[in-house]
């Protein structure tokens, strides 16, 4: 755990984040330390530049006997904080109130060891020696104990920012890195079990919003999708088994008839017959085969923009032929420049399978109208007929595959018609909704209506 934890990007970046604050804490300090230090020395040496003009009142050319007064002078007065000691050629003490080392011309900041007649309270001392024309040396010391005060302030504030700045920038990537890691264990955690076969397992999601969340979320789409589509699978499976059991069945004994009464008159038309109960089934495996890869969306790879004014109108031209074989109508008015994206040759088979349902289920001189328009961003399509309908309670099992509602079965097919082209529409993000033409008539008729986004 703590390798891992230790891996994470969070850890990572919070690292990099303490490593940046860091390096702006000590530039910052840096800056605060020589400014505010620069400034505190300048004031003492301008303070010793002062007292050493006092004594030097006429500069390199003040006499010995003016700047030993002076001195003295200094020496006697109350106590301000600033020693002196003036020493001749020969490097003996003329005056002093204070017990240095010999220092050398120049500028001296003494911190350690203290002079021993010194108060306590002094820890440092800034000194000026001046070199005078006698070969002797003036030397002037000032308290520098704020210098030194201020010093050891600053280093100790900067070590303490810099310490809560190191623990707050790492306990906080500690902890958004053991966060990250508790939530992509629980996705791990749901892999396995789906993994396992239990497809109903889902990613939990913490409500937050965040990325993980959203990651959740797709993943969890994601999961539907593939469940509803192992469901498919399943239901197809079971259907074909159930769905081609009976023309194989009677295949089977259509062979076995001609097999026993070979010299029969009717064998030709019996052959016939098999070779069309073969044919319906491969129509239905077709058919079966089509609406899965509708299903799986696979399709929608292909879109393009289309014409739907135009495809709708050539079916329409094709189909108002056929219909008047079949001695009924087709009407349309489908308005002009229709376009959306999709897939014309689905979107073709979609309105064929309801203008033929029309066909075959309204019953003989059926009056079937198409209509098309644009109402906002959708496309509204309608196809009406006014056979006898599909009562409301059985619209479900109408849309269900293979549902069909003739008891009789006199009419050929499969049940197919309508469920791929619900799942045409569903390709297309439209909506597929069964009314009735006329619901207070004996014959009610039946009305697809059609959205799709334009
Ligand atoms: N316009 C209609 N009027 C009345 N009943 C209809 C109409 N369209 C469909 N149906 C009923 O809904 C059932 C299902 O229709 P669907 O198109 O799915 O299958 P089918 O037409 O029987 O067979 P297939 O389309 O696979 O050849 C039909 O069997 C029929 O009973
Ligand atoms: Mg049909």
């Amino acid at each position: 755990m703590r390798a891992k934890l230790l891996n994470t990007t969070s850890v990572r970046l919070a690292a990099m984040g303490v490593v940046l604050a860091s390096t702006s804490a000590v530039v910052v300090f840096g800056v605060i330390y020589i400014s505010a230090l620069g400034a505190m020395r300048t004031t003492l040496d301008t303070e010793l530049n002062n007292e050493i003009a006092e004594i030097m009142v006429r500069g390199p050319d003040t006499p010995p006997a003016v700047i030993e007064a002076g001195v003295r002078a200094a020496i006697a007065a109350p106590p301000t904080g600033t020693f002196f000691r003036l020493m001749n050629a020969q490097g003996q003490i003329v005056a002093s109130d204070l017990a240095l080392p010999p220092l050398a011309q120049g500028w001296h900041s003494l911190t350690a060891p203290k002079p021993t007649r010194f108060p306590d309270h002094i820890r440092a001392l800034r000194v000026r020696v001046q070199r005078l024309a006698t070969g002797g040396t003036l030397l002037v010391a000032a308290d520098a104990s704020m210098l030194d005060e201020m010093d050891a302030l600053i280093l100790r504030s900067f070590l303490i920012g810099f310490g809560i700045t190191l623990a707050i920038g790492l306990a906080a990537g500690i902890g958004f890195g053991r966060r990250a890691l508790a939530r992509i264990e629980a996705v791990s955690a749901a892999g396995e079990k789906i993994m396992a076969g239990d497809f109903t397992k889902r990613i939990p999601l913490s409500g937050s919003g965040d990325e993980f969340d959203h990651l959740g979320a797709v993943i969890n789409a994601m999961l539907a999708r593939i469940e509803l589509l192992i469901g498919n699978i399943r239901a197809v499976g079971d259907e074909i088994a159930h769905d081609l059991r009976a023309p194989l069945t009677r295949l089977r004994q259509s062979l076995e008839l001609m097999l026993r009464e070979r010299a029969h008159p009717d064998l030709p038309s019996a052959l016939a017959d098999a070779i069309d109960q073969v044919d319906a089934t491969l129509a239905l495996s077709a058919g079966i085969l089509r609406l899965a890869q509708i299903e799986s969306g696979a399709r929608r790879a292909s879109f393009a923009k289309l014409d739907l004014s135009a495809l709708l109108d050539d079916l329409a031209d094709t189909y108002a032929t056929v219909a008047e074989d079949h001695g009924a109508t087709l009407q349309a008015a489908i308005a002009p420049e229709l376009s959306l994206t999709g897939d014309a040759a689905l979107l073709k088979q979609l309105f064929s399978n309801l203008i033929e349902n029309a066909l075959t289920h309204a019953g003989p001189a059926a009056a079937i109208s198409l209509t098309a328009r644009r109402s906002h961003t959708t496309i509204t399509i309608t196809l009406s007929d006014h056979g006898p309908g599909i009562p409301a309670d059985r619209h479900a099992e109408a849309l269900r595959r293979f549902g069909r509602l003739d008891p009789s079965r006199s009419t050929e097919g499969h049940g197919l018609g309508l469920p791929i082209a619900c799942a045409i529409t569903a390709l297309h993000d439209g909506t597929f909704t069964l009314t009735a033409t006329n619901p207070a008539c004996e014959r009610p008729g039946l009305t697809i209506l059609l959205t799709l986004p334009a």
